[in-house]
């Protein structure tokens, strides 16, 4: 262990671990799809690169199984969020309008972020030491800051809270947390509705989506993605520096430009990748390797943690460092997906509204925590915010550490539980309400190759051999 490294005691449980890879079970066997998982014991990261990259690992959601329970967690409209799209004009459409929504100078973007998270900060008491989710904490300022990516004005707090109900909802369901409130949802979709009719976002919509589901694609793409994936990512990053002081009083002291901040967050999406998997399906056949072909139809699922603990010493240790010598580029490292495959639109605006969102909270508060840390984070990263100038009493703060890690330990035990049920719930609930079957019985996929249905087929799992 290096030292500045806390002992995460409660990392050892099982039930969590269970959780997580009951998940991954879920997402590979998810009603019989023939899913293959990549990197495996016997096909590496070269492989994983080779398929990723591959033309026919395009399908998005026709044809498989787990397509319902994605839809099912990402719904309304799942059938218009551009990650669920299925290669074609309204892909196109839409990808277009969400980089002109995420477009922006890098100073005008991290100011944005910065004057975001202040003021979610001021409501942070600064005579006294809080404790505080992290990510509760910051999922009010993403909001706020996508509300103005959207309008391009200042957010007001009744649409921020919509805001954060919603991205809330999603992502407690996804982690099997808790289940979904269709209130929620409707409420955030009516008012986004009613801004979409009234003419108040400043850009062009896509022109291939009706009203119904252009208001549906800014929920889910604007509203929720970026406001999730933002809130995971930032509440990953402190959580890494909360428990680890050395590398938080670096990032204080540092003064070349962000230089080691920028290592923390490669390095905490290195260990922690927001996506644990990330699934194609293929549309034609791809060579696995010289005796083994995907079929067409083959549910692909990408392990970001398996890939990124390839080829680095030490994969299991958080250790920023490393990216020293390292370039990012030719390091397993792909935190934003690949280039060839649909990576993420937001891959240059995160990294950048990250760093100005980290950088605020640190100017404010050192962070302390004894929470295990682990990549899905179903605690929502418990942390002690402690205000600079005042240096609490060490017994004080041996105690309020103490007492986290022990209510986290109980709490672990219950998370588990409630995550095994509702988790069964929802896969069964997703199962019967079939979103995404439907849809493609209404609306086939063109082009859809003969065998990417859910027909019999080979056997699940199995991939044909040649
Ligand atoms: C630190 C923050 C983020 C991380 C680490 C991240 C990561 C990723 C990754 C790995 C993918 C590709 C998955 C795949 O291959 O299927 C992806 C796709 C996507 N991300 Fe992000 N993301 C982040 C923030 C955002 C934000 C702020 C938005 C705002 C709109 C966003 C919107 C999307 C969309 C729409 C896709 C689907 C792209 C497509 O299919 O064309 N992400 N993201």
């Amino acid at each position: 262990m290096r030292s500045g490294t806390r002992p995460a005691t409660a990392d050892t449980w099982w039930l969590p671990r269970a959780v997580v890879a009951l998940r991954v079970r879920i997402f590979e066997k998810a009603n019989g799809d023939r899913a293959v998982t990549l990197p495996n014991a016997t096909h590496g990261p070269e492989v994983f690169e080779r398929v990723y990259a591959h033309p026919a690992a395009n399908g998005r959601s026709a044809g498989a199984g787990l397509s319902d329970l994605f839809w099912y967690w990402l719904s309304p409209g799942p059938e218009v969020h551009q990650e669920h799209l299925e290669p074609g004009e309204r892909y196109e459409d839409v990808a277009a309008t969400t980089r002109r929504m995420l477009a922006g100078t890098s100073g005008e973007l991290m100011a944005q972020a910065t004057r975001a998270v202040a003021r979610t900060l001021d409501t942070v008491p600064d005579g006294r030491i809080s404790q505080v989710r992290l990510r509760d904490l910051v999922m009010p300022a993403w909001a706020e800051f996508c509300y103005e990516l959207v309008f391009r004005e200042p957010c007001p707090p009744h649409a921020r809270d919509l805001i954060t109900a919603h991205a809330d909802d999603v992502i407690s369901a996804l982690k099997c947390t808790s289940l979904r409130h269709p209130g929620r949802r409707a409420r955030l979709t009516e008012y986004v509705r009613r801004r979409v009719v009234a003419g108040e976002v400043p850009y062009p919509l896509p022109r291939t989506l009706s009203l119904s589901e252009q208001v549906h694609y800014l929920q889910g793409t604007m509203f929720n993605t970026a406001v999730v994936q933002l809130s995971e990512a930032t509440a990953h990053v402190l959580l890494a520096l909360a428990r680890h002081p050395e590398a938080q009083q670096r990032v204080m002291d540092d003064s070349e430009e962000d230089r080691y901040l920028t290592r923390v967050l490669d390095e905490t999406m290195r260990l922690y990748p927001l996506f644990g998997i990330a699934h194609r399906i293929t549309t034609d056949e791809i060579p696995l390797d010289e005796d083994t072909v995907l079929p067409p139809g083959t549910v692909v699922c990408f392990s970001y943690p398996g890939y990124h603990a390839t080829g680095y010493d030490r994969p299991d240790e958080f250790d920023p460092d490393r990216w020293a010598t390292l370039s990012v580029k030719e390091a397993h490292h792909i935190p934003y997906g690949i280039a060839a495959n649909r990576p993420c639109p937001a891959w240059r605006l995160s990294p950048l509204v990250l760093r100005a969102a980290v950088r605020e909270v640190l100017r404010r508060f050192r962070l302390d925590s004894t929470v295990p840390h682990t990549r899905s984070i179903p605690h929502r990263a418990p942390c002690l915010l402690i205000p600079h100038g005042m240096p609490p009493a060490p017994r004080r703060l041996d105690a309020l550490r103490r007492r986290m890690r022990a209510r986290n330990a109980v709490e672990d035990v219950t998370r588990g539980v409630r995550q095994l049920v509702l988790g069964t719930v929802m896969v069964l609930h997703a199962r019967r309400r079939r979103l995404a079957g439907r849809y493609f019985e209404e609306h086939p996929p063109s082009g859809c190759p003969a065998g990417r249905g859910r027909g019999p087929g080979p056997p699940p799992h199995v991939p044909a051999r040649r």
